[in-house]
């Protein structure tokens, strides 16, 4: 079976960016492939959370991969940080990742411009370490939104790098997975954009967000004053707003509107409503299975200990290959 292997960061709750982006498939993936889901928490210590803060969004993240189906008696769920011999290979690979490849990620770019204070060693090799939690299992596919696609480009630089190196053909080339046609990109409620925690609370919703909390953030989501003319294309705000309704609504609600739309008949409001109502329908089962699984944390505790354990063999081989390879062997 080809092996899967994605990760999402501990910075919060998953928004539904999250789940159309990337948990949807991992939860369809895990029949079809051999998966490894993690929580990529040594990711998240770029941005320096607080010991209380980081530990409450590790188990976050663990309860709500559950809540979303990941079964853990069929996919490999783990921490990152319990499976150390990611960060040796992140060594390892960071000896063949260089300053200007990593300075021209986007990403980083990006984070350079929104927090030029915390320009932090950690951030600049962000593209090594991930492309260690990929090529650590030797997976070929990654299911994750289009915002990852160029990290997913430079693993395979770096594995293909590796490979020359030591003259091996070690590591497989990972793509970037989902099983739409595209990666997906779920845009915010701010009128433009991707949903993403980065953008502001209001500008997400979370799968673990109370109908009422819906309500007020699509009412509140950015729009304007109603088309003028018939027929005509969308601006960004309402067409993102479309784009939503098209992931959580039914085929009829998105052509219902779409038609009052292009005969100028639209109301917002009822607009508005509609989408909230069916986030909520598409939320509650999830948000009600969050509210159980978070209460038992034995049983949490036992999935991530045996997640890590069953993640480290996969990993402890890969190593031991990798040593060999770069010529770390006994005398
Ligand atoms: P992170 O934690 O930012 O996001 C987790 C996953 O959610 C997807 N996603 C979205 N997809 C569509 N639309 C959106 N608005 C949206 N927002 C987030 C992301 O594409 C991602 O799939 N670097 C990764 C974590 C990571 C990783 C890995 C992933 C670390 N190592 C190895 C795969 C393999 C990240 O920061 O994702």
């Amino acid at each position: 079976k080809e092996i899967v292997l994605s990760g999402i960061r501990p910075t919060g709750k998953l928004h539904l960016g999250n789940y159309f982006g990337a948990v949807t498939n991992f939860v369809k993936m895990q029949h079809e492939y051999n998966c490894f889901f993690f929580i990529a928490d040594l990711h998240s210590l770029t941005t320096h959370p607080t010991p209380t803060d980081l530990n409450g969004y590790v188990k976050n993240v663990l309860v709500e991969y559950l809540a979303c189906g990941i079964d853990p008696e069929v996919a490999t769920i783990y921490v990152q940080s319990d499976v150390p011999e990611v960060t040796e290979l992140y060594l390892y690979l960071n000896m063949n990742a260089y300053m200007g490849e990593l300075e021209r990620s986007t990403s980083f770019k990006d984070k350079v411009r929104s927090n030029p204070d915390n320009v932090n060693a950690g951030l600049l090799t962000y593209p090594s370490l991930m492309a260690a939690d990929i090529l650590i299992h030797r997976a070929t596919k990654v299911p994750v939104g289009k915002d990852q696609e160029q990290h997913l480009e430079m693993t395979r630089t770096f594995g293909n790098r590796f490979n020359r190196l030591y003259n091996a053909d070690y590591f497989p080339e990972p793509f970037a997975f989902s099983y739409s046609e595209n990666l997906v990109k779920v845009p915010g409620l701010d009128g433009k954009g991707k949903m993403g925690k980065s953008e502001g609370d209001a500008n997400c919703i979370y799968l673990a967000d109370s109908p009422e909390v819906i309500r007020k953030k699509v009412a509140k989501a950015v729009s304007d004053g109603g088309p003028t003319e018939e027929n005509q294309p969308k601006p960004e705000a309402i067409q993102n707003l479309f784009d939503l309704m098209k992931i959580v609504s039914s085929a009829d609600t998105l052509a219902h509107f779409d038609e009052l739309y292009n005969k100028c008949g639209i109301r917002y409001g009822d607009f508005k409503k509609q989408l909230a109502e069916d986030m909520i329908v598409f939320n509650s089962p999830i948000r009600e299975r969050i509210l159980e699984i978070s209460a038992d944390t034995d049983y949490l505790r036992q999935v991530a200990q045996r997640g890590a354990e069953k993640a480290r063999i996969s990993a402890r081989q890969t190593l031991k290959d990798v040593r060999e390879l770069i010529g770390f062997k006994p005398f």
